[in-house]
């Protein structure tokens, strides 16, 4: 199971609702994200990214096709190891920060002496202990952000999705942010996915998935990022 992708997907479909409005979102879409990956996942406003990162986080079920999540423990229902970040951080009012980060893990079932190591070694890593004290509506737009990637770190993930995680961050900040992302993606080993229409966010992937008219088209080289470290 080392070297099996965290996700596969062949010939994925996702219509919404029925009859003469239905509407095909995405079709004929295969799939594969490997341990590590790095993808770009492009297309403007409307073409289908969020569709995808729901199928892919098993937020969403698609209307036909195979989707699993091999390199999980559980193949046919991902075990919560995938962390997604959303473009608003949708941090807990009346919860401080390291109380947001430490959440995720009180929620499955951690010790609380172990939810709160946790919560303050994903702050650390990602330098933002001196915002463990205050509350969201004392953060910046950015700050806020890092936060809510903090707490997908602090979940431990294998795959962190992001869907327009800069979407309303000024062009320096989303850089800061992207830097946070990926240092949160490098230090779990997790791979990542960042849905963008922005090329300049694009650019910093190696691999890039487009959707075009409800397909999604990967580049080849993304499904093979990390070569098998070794033959069994
Ligand atoms: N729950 C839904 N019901 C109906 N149509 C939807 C629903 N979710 C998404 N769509 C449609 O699917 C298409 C792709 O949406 P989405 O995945 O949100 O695109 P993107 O994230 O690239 O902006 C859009 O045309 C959108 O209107
Ligand atoms: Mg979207």
């Amino acid at each position: 199971m080392v070297n099996s992708p965290l996700v596969q997907g062949t010939k994925l479909a996702r219509r919404f609702g029925t009859g003469s409005t239905a509407f095909v979102a995405l079709h004929d879409t295969d799939l594969t994200i490997h341990q590590g990956a790095r993808i770009a996942l492009t297309g403007p406003s409307g073409s289908g990214k969020s569709t995808v990162l729901h199928l892919v986080a098993g937020l969403d079920r698609p209307s036909s096709g195979i989707l699993s999540w091999p390199g999980l423990d559980n193949p046919e229902h991902h075990p919560g190891l995938v962390g997604v970040v959303f473009q608003s951080p949708s941090l807990i009012p009346a919860l401080d920060v390291v109380e947001n980060v430490e959440l995720v893990s009180l929620i499955a079932g951690v010790s609380p002496v172990q939810a709160r190591a946790r919560a303050t070694a994903a702050l650390s890593i990602l330098g933002l202990m001196s915002l463990a004290d205050q509350l969201p509506e004392e953060l910046s737009g950015g700050q806020a952000q890092r936060v809510a990637i903090a707490r997908v770190l602090a979940g431990e993930p294998r795959l962190i999705l992001a869907d327009e995680p800069t979407g309303q961050l000024d062009r320096d900040t989303a850089a800061h942010v992207l830097d946070i992302l990926e240092a949160a993606a490098d230090s779990s080993g997790a791979a990542l996915v960042v849905a963008t229409h922005d090329p300049v966010v694009a650019d910093r992937y190696p691999h890039r998935w487009s959707i075009e008219d409800g397909r999604l088209r990967t580049d080849a080289a993304a499904t093979i990022h990390t070569a098998p470290e070794q033959d069994r």
